[in-house]
């Protein structure tokens, strides 16, 4: 089986992005299959505008995810525009795709609805995903629930394109984790950068403390019994805890008689020790920016070598070739 997935460095990670995506990453290099993970830097600039954070993020990306255990010895990692045979590729399943088919894609239609403009890149931005996912015969692509969208519109390409040349591309599926598909913020919506309600992974303990500390919980009176479905501490609290200290503490909500500020106090205990591994590797990694570098040359090389036979294929089944001699 070949595994892919690309993450955007649009800012550091947080709780939903790891236990959305990236863990599923992790999880899915350890097996026989093939895993290709890349920085979605182009995905990026539809949004980031300054070329030293771009930068920087980039790098934080790289360093973020080997930190939390994406082994390049298992895995090859990468970041997108390494391989500008994508970029390639984008453009011929831009001559197949329907504009009706991006329309309906819920990034564009949003800023849409909110009477923004957007650019082309926005508008487009399925279809480079599409490249992504098709460079490299992918067929089970790791991602959050807000992505099975573009996943399925890169099944629809891949098929729009099939259907004019023949059977050049495999179709791919996604691979969702249900649990962890939808990781409340602090406000109990999706947790996500753009609404101010996450908490990132290695960002200060102190700062993580006082997020978590601040999440508004319902105001009945303690003694009442609570019903732990649908509670976002709840559902923050049992990404970190065993199976057992889950249970227990879904008992105790039932139950009734306890204090919020207890369960918020457990969950940053959790959390701290969960990710403590994690941090330490970081320091380590942030120290040695070259080795970073390395590994993620390393990792494009591999992968543009797959890149270049799928585009030669592609090319080939649609008349993209240097005219044979008459
Ligand atoms: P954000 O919404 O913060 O901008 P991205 O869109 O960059 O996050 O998402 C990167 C990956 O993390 C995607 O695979 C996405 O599906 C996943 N992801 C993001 N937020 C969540 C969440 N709250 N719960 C589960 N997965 C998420
Ligand atoms: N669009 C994805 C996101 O915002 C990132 C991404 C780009 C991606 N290319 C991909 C994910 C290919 C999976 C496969 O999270």
């Amino acid at each position: 089986m070949r595994i892919l997935s690309g993450i955007q460095p649009t800012g550091r990670f947080h709780w939903g992005n790891y236990f959305g995506a990236i863990r599923q990453y992790i999880d899915l290099q350890n097996g026989q299959d093939t895993a290709f993970y890349f920085i979605a830097n182009l995905h990026a600039l539809t949004t980031v505008r300054e070329k030293s954070r771009l930068v920087q993020n980039t790098l934080d990306a790289a360093i973020d995810l080997l930190s939390l255990g994406l082994d390049p010895n298992r895995a090859t990692l990468f970041v997108q525009s390494d391989v500008p045979e994508v970029s390639e590729l984008c453009w011929i399943l831009m001559t197949t795709t329907p504009m009706g088919l991006l329309e309906r894609c819920h990034a564009y239609k949003d800023k849409k609805a909110k009477g923004l403009t957007a650019d082309a890149g926005l508008f487009s931005y399925p279809v480079l995903m599409a490249a992504d996912i098709l460079l490299y015969d992918s067929e089970l692509v790791p991602v959050g629930e807000d992505q099975i969208q573009h996943v399925e519109v890169c099944r629809d390409i891949a098929g729009s394109f099939n259907h004019s040349f023949g059977e050049v591309f495999v179709l791919p599926k996604a691979y969702v984790v249900k649990d962890t598909a939808k990781v409340p913020g602090l406000d109990g919506g999706k947790m996500s950068k753009s609404y101010g309600n996450a908490v990132d992974v290695f960002e200060e303990i102190k700062l993580q403390r006082k997020k978590i500390m601040g999440i508004v919980t319902d105001s009945r009176p303690m003694e009442e019994p609570k019903n732990p479905e649908g509670d976002h501490l709840f559902e923050l609290y049992s990404l970190f805890a065993s199976a057992e200290q889950t249970k227990l503490l879904a008992e105790t909500y039932c139950r009734g008689g306890f204090g919020y500020g207890g369960v918020k106090k457990e969950l940053l205990v959790l959390a701290e020790s969960y990710f403590a591994e994690a941090r330490l590797r970081r320091e380590e990694l942030s120290a040695r920016p070259e080795k970073v570098r390395e590994i993620l040359a390393e990792g494009a090389a591999r992968a543009r070598k797959k890149a270049s036979e799928v585009l030669q294929r592609v090319k080939q089944a649609c008349g993209i070739v240097i005219l044979p001699t008459l």
